[in-house]
């Protein structure tokens, strides 16, 4: 049986991705807006109790005490408000904290904002905020940045598996493909395998293809309690399990470049009790911040043996159609990465899937779904188990 839901997911809201005109006020205010209106049964405003703002920079002109702003966007100036910041991750820690909110019974109903504004940052600042969510001591300072960790991590895997660079290629035109099918995503456009292969260098075996664009975006989430889920909805989508887990900053103090043990320990905590196996997971929303992250995401989940992701990817198992979707919004690498909207972005697709709300991209009749969010090269992650109503 497992143990009962510790939240519910009532309402969502998502901006566009990509390069957008829209400053992080605009962005937060959209994300909010179409999280209320998304709620059948109406929500007031005032009955929100708490908001959680996961950036990373907040544009770069306000990197101290933003949520307060995002309290104010969202129309409620003066809620207990709180930043959440683990990098790329700070959007499924900000989820997990919301959920501990609603699971203790301290609210009812509480808001989760994620937001990156990245695209008008000026390149050293970008490049700044970036560095310093890896080690800056043997990392930034040495000049690697993080395409040239998961460049490191892509060799070693093949190093230690065989040649890995037709399954990196087919991660990249599955996510496109999905993209397509995706109109808030970066980039709606298809690549062959042949393209991405062909890409320029980024950082060696990664090119173009294989890594995510720098993308401005935002999303947002309605969290209730799982008894008074129904006054808001005929159908919430619950939050079943949720996890987390950390390791070094340095990838040269960890015990392997080819597992992010980060991720392997959020995934055992949030299926520990869960009311389903991975055996019942109807599709997966991963971190696929470079090529080689997606592969590492479904071994380190546990969706496929050590080595065998390649395999998996090329079997097509992982396309809409397939036996596991994976990332059927396109993933960081089409949809974007926006930092701090990753996180929430993944749940926000979940939100659409487990109410059978996809459109074009819905994976069948999805009852299940995990969501893995990992902060830059792995020191951080969250793993989140959904079931629909
Ligand atoms: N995938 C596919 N196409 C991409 C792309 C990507 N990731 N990034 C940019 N492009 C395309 C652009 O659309 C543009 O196409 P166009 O000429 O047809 O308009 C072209 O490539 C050049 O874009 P530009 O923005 O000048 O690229 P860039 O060289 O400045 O940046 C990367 C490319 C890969 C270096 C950049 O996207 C990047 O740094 N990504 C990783 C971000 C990151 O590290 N995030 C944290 C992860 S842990």
């Amino acid at each position: 049986m497992g143990r009962p839901p510790r939240a519910a997911i009532v309402g969502a809201g998502h901006t566009r991705f990509g390069a957008l005109p829209e400053g992080p006020r605009r962005l937060v205010r959209d994300a909010v807006d179409q999280a209320v209106a998304s709620v059948d049964r109406g929500v007031d405003r005032e009955s929100i109790q708490e908001l959680f703002l996961s950036t990373l920079g907040f544009s770069g002109w306000q990197l101290g005490n933003a949520a307060s702003i995002a309290a104010e966007e969202a129309g409620r100036p003066g809620l207990p408000a709180v930043r959440v910041e683990n990098a790329c991750a700070s959007g499924g820690f900000a989820l997990r904290l919301a959920v501990d909110a609603v699971a203790s019974g301290r609210q009812d109903l509480v808001l989760v904002v994620g937001l990156e504004k990245m695209t008008d940052v000026p390149h050293p600042r970008r490049r700044y905020w970036l560095g310093v969510s890896g080690d800056t001591e043997w990392e930034r300072l040495a000049g690697l940045t993080f395409a040239g960790v998961y460049g490191l991590m892509a060799a070693r895997y093949a190093a230690e598996y065989g040649p890995v660079r037709e399954a990196l290629s087919e991660v990249a035109v599955k996510n496109h493909a999905h993209g397509v099918l995706n109109p808030n995503a970066h980039f709606q456009k298809a690549v062959t395998r042949e393209q991405v292969s062909a890409g320029p260098p980024v950082a060696a075996p990664l090119g173009l293809y294989d890594c995510c664009p720098v993308s401005d975006g935002a999303a947002a989430l309605l969290v209730a309690r799982p008894d008074v889920a129904r006054r808001f909805t005929d159908s919430p989508v619950y939050i079943v399990g949720s996890g987390a887990g950390s390791d070094h900053l340095a990838v040269q103090e960890r015990s392997s470049l080819t597992r992010i043990d980060a991720s392997r320990a959020a995934a055992e905590e949030a299926f520990r009790g869960a009311p389903f196996d991975r055996k019942r997971v109807d599709l997966l929303e991963v971190h696929d911040c470079f090529t080689i992250a997606e592969l590492l995401a479904l071994e380190d989940l546990g969706f496929s043996p050590r080595g065998g992701a390649g395999k998996l990817t090329l079997s097509g198992a992982t396309r809409l159609g397939g036996r596991l979707p994976v990332n059927p919004d396109g993933g960081l690498k089409a949809k974007g990465h926006p930092i701090g909207a990753t996180g929430v972005s993944q749940a926000y697709e979940v939100f659409l899937q487990l109410r059978g709300q996809a459109g074009a991209r819905q994976v069948g009749d999805a009852q299940r779904a995990l969501t893995h969010n990992v902060g830059g090269s792995g020191a951080t992650a969250a793993v989140h188990l959904f079931s629909g109503g």
